[in-house]
C-alpha cells in the first residue's frame, strides 16, 4: 500500500502557482492604441492633459537652464538688479511648473480612473454573457486576477507609465537640445554615458522587481492558505489536522521571510549601485568639463559648464525614471493583453440574430435525440428523447452521476447539446432569446445560491418589482410564511455570505418562494426539497401540487412521493433512459424503478427514499 504524499490534500497544500502567467510583454503599438481608444469619450480631459504634458516637458529643463543663465549672466556681472529680476522670473517659472504639475497629476489620475472604470465594467458585462462552459473551464482565480491585478496593471500603465513617460521623454529631449546648443563636445560625453546608465538601471530595476514579485507571490500563498484553512476549519478540526496544517503554514511563512530577506539583500546591493552609476556620470562630466574649461583654444565658459551640469542632471534623472517606467510598461502590456484577450473571447455560442421572444409561452418541452458531454469525447447523455406537454410533470430519477442535472442544464440552455435539439412550443431553443426563456423558467437547484442581503432581497431576485405583500403572499401560498417569519428579523433577516446565516432547509424555502414569485411557465426542481424536514416537505408538497397546476414541471426528487404523481417518470442510467412510464406502470414493469421502490418499502421508508437508484445488476436496453 502506498502512502499518499503529505501535501496531496487540497486543504492547505502548498501550491507553488501551478500555472504562472507571463509577467512581461514587449511594447505593442496595437495594444497601446487600443487602450488609448478608451480615452476617446474623455477627449477634452485628454487634450488638456496632453497640453500639461508638453508644458511639463519644457518646464524642468527650462528651470535648469535659467539657473545657469542667472549665474552665468547677472551674478557673474555682479548686477544686483539683474539677479533680483532673474530670481523673480525663476520663482514665477517654478510656481507655474508646480501648478502645471498639480493639474498634470490630477488629470492623469482622473483619466486613468475613467478608463479603468470603463474597462472593468465592460469586462464584467462580458463575463456575464459567457455560457456556463466557460466558467467550468476557467479557474475562479484566473477570472479574479483579470478583474484585479491585470486591470490594476493597466491602470498603472495609463496613470503612471504613459503620461509620466511622455513627460520624462519630453524632458530628456528638451534638455538634450539645450545641452547640444550649449556645447556639442560635452554632450558627446553624455551620449557615451547614457546607454550605460540606461542598461544598468534597466537590469537592476528588473532584478528588484523580480524579488518584489517573489515576495508578493509568497504572501498571496499565505493569504490563500489562510482563507482556505478558515473556510475548511470544520474539516481541519473534524479530522484533527491542526498540527499538519500548522506545519504547512509554517513552511509558507518561512518561505515568505526568505523572499523578504532576498529582496532586502537585492535592494541593499542594487540601490547603492544605481546611485553610484549617477555619481560616475557626474565624475565623468567633471573630468571632461574641467578639461574643456581649461584648454587653451575655445575654452568652455564656467557658466555654460554649470548650465550643462544642471541640464545633464535633468537628462539623467529622466533617463533613470524612464528605465523604471519601462519595466512597468512591460507589465502593463502583459496585463492589457490578458484583459483584451478575455474581452475578445467570444462565447462559444450566443443567441442567433434571428432569435425571438415567445411572449405567450405555453410550456411544451420536447427533447429530440439529445447527446451531450461537458468535455469533448465525454458522453454524459446519450440520445435522450422526451415530451412534456404544458402542465405535465416529468420526474427524472437515476443514481448519482447518471445525468439528471445535465438534462436540466440543457433544457435551461446553460449548455448546448452536442447532438439533437430541444423545442419549446415547437420552436428550437436556439431560436428563442435566452432572456425570454429564463423569464419563463424558474429553477431550484441542487446547490442553491443566495446573494448577501436579506431574505426579502433574495426572493425579489425572481421578480424585482414584487411588493412586500406579494412576497408574503407567495410564501403563504407555499405554506412556509410562518417558517420564514420565525427567523430573527423575519423576512428582513440577513442571509449572510452565500446564505450561511440560514439552515440548508431555510435556504431551500427561500429559493422556492423566489422561483414561484417569478410565476414561471416551466418549473425545474432539482432535488429541491432534499434539505427540508419531513413535516415541512409534506406541507410544501401539498402547496406545490396546487402551484404546479398549469405549469410544465421537471422534478428530480430525492423522495419518491413527488415522483408518484408525475405524468411520466424517466429512469436514467449512465446518461441513457432505461425506463419510462408513470409510477404505476413502472411498478408493474418490475424493472429498476420497482426494484428501488420495493427496496425502500422493505426498509420501511415507504415512498420516502432517495431517488438515487443503486446501480442496476444487469444493464437494460436503452429505449
Ligand atoms: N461541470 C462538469 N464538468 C464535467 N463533467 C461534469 C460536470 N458536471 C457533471 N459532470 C459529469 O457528468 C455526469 C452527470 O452529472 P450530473 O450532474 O448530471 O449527475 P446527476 O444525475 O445530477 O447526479 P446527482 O444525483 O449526484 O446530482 C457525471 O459523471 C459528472 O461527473
Ligand atoms: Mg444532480
Amino acid at each position: 500500500m502506498t502512502t499518499p504524499p503529505r501535501d496531496s490534500l487540497t486543504l492547505t497544500r502548498i501550491r507553488h502557482d501551478e500555472d504562472k502567467e507571463p509577467r512581461y510583454r514587449p511594447l505593442d503599438m496595437g495594444l497601446i492604441l487600443r487602450l488609448f481608444a478608451y480615452t476617446r469619450p474623455y477627449s477634452r480631459l485628454r487634450n488638456w492633459l496632453t497640453l500639461s504634458v508638453i508644458l511639463r516637458s519644457i518646464q524642468l529643463p527650462l528651470l535648469a537652464w535659467s539657473m545657469g543663465a542667472i549665474i552665468n549672466g547677472a551674478i557673474s556681472r555682479n548686477s544686483i538688479r539683474g539677479t533680483l529680476w532673474g530670481c523673480i522670473g525663476f520663482a514665477a517659472l517654478a510656481l507655474f511648473t508646480q501648478i502645471t504639475f498639480f493639474f498634470r497629476i490630477r488629470m492623469g489620475q482622473l483619466i486613468g480612473e475613467w478608463v479603468i472604470h470603463d474597462i472593468r465594467l465592460q469586462l464584467f458585462k462580458h463575463l456575464l454573457t459567457m455560457p456556463l462552459g466557460f466558467f467550468n473551464r476557467t479557474k475562479l482565480g484566473r477570472i479574479i486576477s483579470r478583474m484585479t491585478s491585470d486591470v490594476e496593471a493597466v491602470r498603472a500603465g495609463v496613470q503612471d507609465v504613459f503620461f509620466v513617460g511622455c513627460v520624462q521623454g519630453g524632458q530628456a529631449l528638451v534638455s538634450t537640445l539645450l545641452m547640444l546648443w550649449i556645447d556639442a563636445h560635452l554632450f558627446l560625453v553624455v551620449m557615451i554615458m547614457a546607454p550605460v546608465v540606461w542598461s544598468l538601471n534597466h537590469i537592476f530595476r528588473k532584478r528588484l522587481s523580480e524579488a518584489t514579485r517573489a515576495v508578493q507571490e509568497s504572501f498571496s500563498r499565505i493569504t490563500a492558505t489562510l482563507a482556505e484553512s478558515v473556510t475548511g476549519i470544520r474539516v481541519t478540526q473534524g479530522f484533527a489536522r491542526q498540527s499538519v496544517n500548522a506545519d504547512l503554514f509554517h513552511t509558507l511563512v518561512m518561505d515568505h521571510s526568505r523572499y523578504n530577506l532576498d529582496m532586502a539583500r537585492a535592494s541593499g546591493v542594487y540601490l547603492p549601485l544605481l546611485e553610484l552609476s549617477s555619481q560616475a556620470v557626474t565624475a565623468g562630466l567633471m573630468v571632461a568639463g574641467g578639461y574643456l574649461a581649461f584648454r587653451t583654444s575655445e575654452p568652455v565658459a564656467v557658466g555654460a559648464l554649470i548650465q550643462f551640469f544642471f541640464l545633464s542632471g535633468v537628462f539623467f534623472a529622466a533617463l533613470q525614471s524612464l528605465g523604471a517606467l519601462y519595466n512597468q510598461a512591460l507589465m502593463s502590456m502583459a496585463g492589457a493583453e490578458r484583459v483584451f484577450r478575455l474581452l475578445d473571447q467570444e462565447p462559444e455560442w450566443k443567441d442567433s440574430p434571428a432569435a425571438r421572444d415567445l411572449p405567450d409561452m405555453r410550456g411544451r418541452v420536447e427533447c429530440r435525440g439529445l447527446t451531450f458531454g461537458y468535455k469533448p469525447g465525454q458522453v454524459v447523455l446519450n440520445n435522450i428523447n422526451l415530451i412534456a406537454e404544458p402542465g405535465q410533470t416529468i420526474a427524472i430519477v437515476g443514481h448519482t452521476g447518471s445525468g439528471k442535472t445535465s438534462i436540466i442544464n440543457l433544457i435551461a440552455k446553460f449548455y448546448l447539446p452536442v447532438q439533437g435539439e430541444i423545442l419549446i412550443d415547437d420552436v428550437s431553443i436556439l431560436d428563442i432569446k435566452g432572456d425570454c426563456l429564463h423569464r419563463h423558467m424558474a429553477i431550484i437547484q441542487q446547490q442553491n445560491f443566495l446573494f448577501t442581503g436579506t431574505v426579502m432581497d433574495n426572493i425579489r431576485v425572481g421578480h424585482p418589482a414584487a411588493t412586500d405583500e406579494e412576497v408574503k403572499e407567495a410564501a403563504r401560498r407555499l405554506d412556509c410564511l410562518d417558517i420564514l417569519e420565525a427567523l430573527p428579523q423575519g423576512l428582513q433577516s440577513s442571509v449572510g455570505e452565500h446564505g450561511s446565516g440560514l439552515s440548508l432547509g431555510q435556504r431551500q424555502l427561500v429559493c422556492f418562494v423566489r422561483a414561484l414569485i417569478a410565476d414561471p411557465r416551466i418549473l425545474i426542481l432539482d432535488e429541491a426539497t432534499s434539505s427540508v424536514d419531513t413535516m415541512t416537505e409534506v406541507r410544501i408538497q401539498k402547496a406545490l401540487s396546487q402551484l404546479l397546476k398549469g405549469r410544465t414541471c421537471f422534478v428530480i426528487a430525492h423522495r419518491l412521493s413527488t415522483v408518484r404523481h408525475a405524468s411520466q417518470v424517466l429512469v436514467l442510467d449512465q446518461g441513457i433512459v432505461v425506463e419510462r412510464g408513470t409510477h404505476a406502470e413502472l411498478l408493474m414493469k418490475r424493472g429498476h424503478y420497482s426494484n428501488l421502490y420495493r427496496q425502500f418499502a422493505r426498509l420501511g421508508l415507504g415512498g420516502r427514499p432517495s431517488s438515487k437508484l443503486p446501480p442496476p445488476a444487469a444493464k437494460s436496453r436503452p429505449d
